[in-house]
């Protein structure tokens, strides 16, 4: 099994570490279009292998995509990370320039592979993407649910003093300020999260959560990498092991929710064919009033990627 990792940026990097520490492939290609960056943190990545116990090979390329030739999943992190004071929105004329000319060479050299977007604006990139893959939806989709839920659950197991690894969440919608972290579909060690935190309590916490990227902007200068890495390599994983894995992913939605022609976070199940079931939960009218607001602001985005008329 072969992975490449478009971007040895700090989440590139961070994501081709991550999946060879947890060796389930035999071979990572980490590619950027900077000289010699992607072979520097590969070498350094492969020569961690005999302290973390791995096998796979990590190799770095400048730019040269016949070595990623029949790689089984492609993870996009090219592009420019947000600064302080931009918005995700910000990035995307330069971004879907990127995304989209990556996709290109990467669908020439892996036409079966199956690519998971990073890039931000996320909904948006994933949908460029999606747009010049010409592929089937179930093989093109993006990394912003696991990101987004892990923050809510690290927040949470804060105020609630307990293990992050007993809580399970849901969140939908698109990877901005307007995503929905659903309380209802919270449980600590399956006790609803509402029984353990008062709502004064909670509603701070979903606060936090749908800012939690411009907070780490603002701390760092840059956007966050560890989780990022983590979150995209987590979904390399159950394509690769065909673990039915149920995330939150950003997929192509054509009628579920009663939205159609959009790229949106929802629940998915991931195997080695992709996207094997998006999942429809029984939203309530509130909940659904969110998910609707949410749409319409990543249409809206994805309406300036249309105007731009940058795919034929
Ligand atoms: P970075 O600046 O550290 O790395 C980006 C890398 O992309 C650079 O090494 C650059 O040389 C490379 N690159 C640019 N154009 C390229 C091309 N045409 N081909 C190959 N490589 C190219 O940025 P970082 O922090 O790694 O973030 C990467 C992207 O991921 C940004 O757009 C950021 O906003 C996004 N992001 C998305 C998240 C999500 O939840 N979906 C979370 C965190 C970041
Ligand atoms: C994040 O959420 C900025 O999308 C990036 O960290």
């Amino acid at each position: 099994m072969k992975v490449t990792v478009v971007g040895a940026g700090n989440v590139g990097a961070t994501c081709a570490d991550v999946i060879a520490r947890n060796d389930f492939v035999h071979e990572v290609i980490l590619l950027d279009i900077k000289q010699g960056i992607a072979e520097g943190k590969s070498l350094d990545i492969w020569q961690t292998s005999p302290i973390n116990m791995f096998n796979t090979r990590v190799k770095g390329v400048t730019n040269d995509y016949a070595a990623t030739k029949n790689s089984d999943v492609v993870v996009i992190t090219s592009g420019l990370p947000r600064k302080p004071g931009m918005s995700r929105d910000d990035l995307i004329s330069t971004n879907a320039g990127i995304v989209k000319s990556v996709t290109e060479q990467v669908m020439q050299y892996s036409p079966d592979t199956i690519i998971i977007v990073v890039s931000n604006p996320l909904d948006v990139m994933t949908y460029c993407a999606y747009l010049t893959a010409k592929i089937d939806p179930s093989r093109v989709f993006g990394m912003a649910g696991i990101l987004d839920t892990a923050r809510y659950k690290a927040f949470l197991a804060e105020a609630l003093n307990c293990s992050p690894k007993d809580i399970q969440a849901v969140l939908m919608g698109g990877h901005g300020d307007t995503m929905v972290p659903l309380p209802r579909y919270t449980t600590v060690a399956g006790i609803p999260v509402t029984d353990l935190i008062s709502t004064e309590k909670l509603n701070p916490i979903i606060e936090r959560t749908k800012k939690g990227g411009g907070e780490l902007v603002n701390l760092m200068g840059t956007s966050a990498w560890y989780a990022p890495g983590a979150a995209a390599a987590q979904m390399v994983e159950a394509i690769i092991k065909d673990e039915k894995r149920i995330y939150p992913c950003c997929a192509w939605l054509q009628g579920e929710y009663g939205l159609k022609d959009i790229y949106l976070g929802v629940p998915v199940k991931l195997g080695t064919k992709g996207i094997e079931e998006i999942i429809t939960l029984n939203l309530n009218d509130a909940e659904m009033a969110l998910l609707t607001d949410s749409a319409k602001a990543v249409k809206e985005v994805m309406g300036v990627l249309d105007n731009m008329k940058l795919i034929a």
